[in-house]
């Protein structure tokens, strides 16, 4: 069945959205997006995301699109058209169409493109097996705190994470994990949650911000730092967290098993907290 997405300030049947091929984002990545979980009809932590598209933008130097209530508003449309109850919705902006120059042009309007997802997010088989992950070197740009539409290095990665059996890949750069291919990674060692404290080296996920406050205010133990694979391999658990996986854990890593192999008790009950919390908070 067709979609109902948005383009420039259109809802349009999905076979009937155009952008230009002059748009930057088609030629030259020059965009920003954003990923925002839909939970029985609404959004999770949209200020959030809200929040994070005006930072990538500013830090790009590119105009927003539209207000925050607008594109909220149109958030809320798509779902309504759509009847989506569980899944995401997209959103992609990039710096608009211009003739082709490394130059940024003046005067352009941004584009705004939008379009929903269903997608089984509480239910999916990996929240009850946990994944499995290779390591590889993290051979993207020195920006990735500004989510930007760039996305052929993670995308090499999962490949490569496919060709070896396995789930998914975690980055490494200069003997330590940056992060996942498309999620924020953890470590848990003798009840310590570890992770890779934030700069510009890793996106600051709106996931792992709540994450981390569910897990102080369960009197978890929180250590913001660098860890290396050997260190990851040797942990009790790994997990990793996103908009689309919430809390997922990490089962093998290189070919170590994990544990017993299933997903460990501190990562179990931080995805429970997280969908308790999602649930009464999504708006
Ligand atoms: N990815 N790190 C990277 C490189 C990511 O691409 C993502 C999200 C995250 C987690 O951020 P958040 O918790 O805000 O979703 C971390 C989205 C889901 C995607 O590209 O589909």
């Amino acid at each position: 069945m067709s979609r109902t997405v948005y383009v420039n300030g259109e809802y349009l049947a999905e076979e009937d959205a155009k952008i230009s091929i002059f748009d930057r984002g088609f030629l030259m990545a020059d965009g920003v997006y954003e990923v925002t979980s839909i939970l029985g009809g609404k959004m999770i932590d949209f200020a959030g995301h809200m929040k994070r598209l005006g930072r990538s933008l500013s830090e790009l130097d590119m105009a927003p699109p539209e207000t925050d209530d607008e594109i909220e508003a149109i958030h809320r449309e798509l779902i309504r058209a759509n009847d989506l109850v569980e899944g995401l919705v997209y959103l992609q902006v990039t710096r608009g169409a211009a003739d082709r120059s490394f130059v940024f042009p003046e005067g352009v309007k941004s584009s705004l493109v939008m379009f929903t997802q269903v997608m089984n997010l509480t239910q999916a088989p990996a929240a009850k097996t946990g994944i499995k992950i290779i390591s590889i070197p993290d051979i993207r740009w020195g920006r990735r705190d500004i989510k930007t539409i760039q996305l052929l290095a993670p995308s090499l990665g999962k490949m490569a994470a496919k060709a070896a059996g396995v789930d998914d890949a975690w980055l490494v750069e200069d003997g330590c994990v940056t992060e996942g291919t498309s999620n924020n990674a953890y470590i848990v060692k003798g009840g310590k949650i570890i992770t890779r404290d934030l700069s510009p080296d890793i996106l600051s996920g709106i996931t792992r911000r709540a994450v981390l406050r569910f897990a102080r205010e369960a009197q978890m133990e929180v250590v913001e730092r660098s860890f290396t694979i050997e260190e990851a391999m040797n942990a009790d658990e790994a997990f990793v967290t996103s908009a689309t996986t919430f809390v997922t854990s990490v089962v093998e890593i290189d070919g170590q098993v994990l544990g017993d192999g299933t997903p460990g008790p501190i990562a179990r009950r931080l995805r429970e907290i997280y969908l308790d919390e999602s649930r009464k908070t999504a708006t």
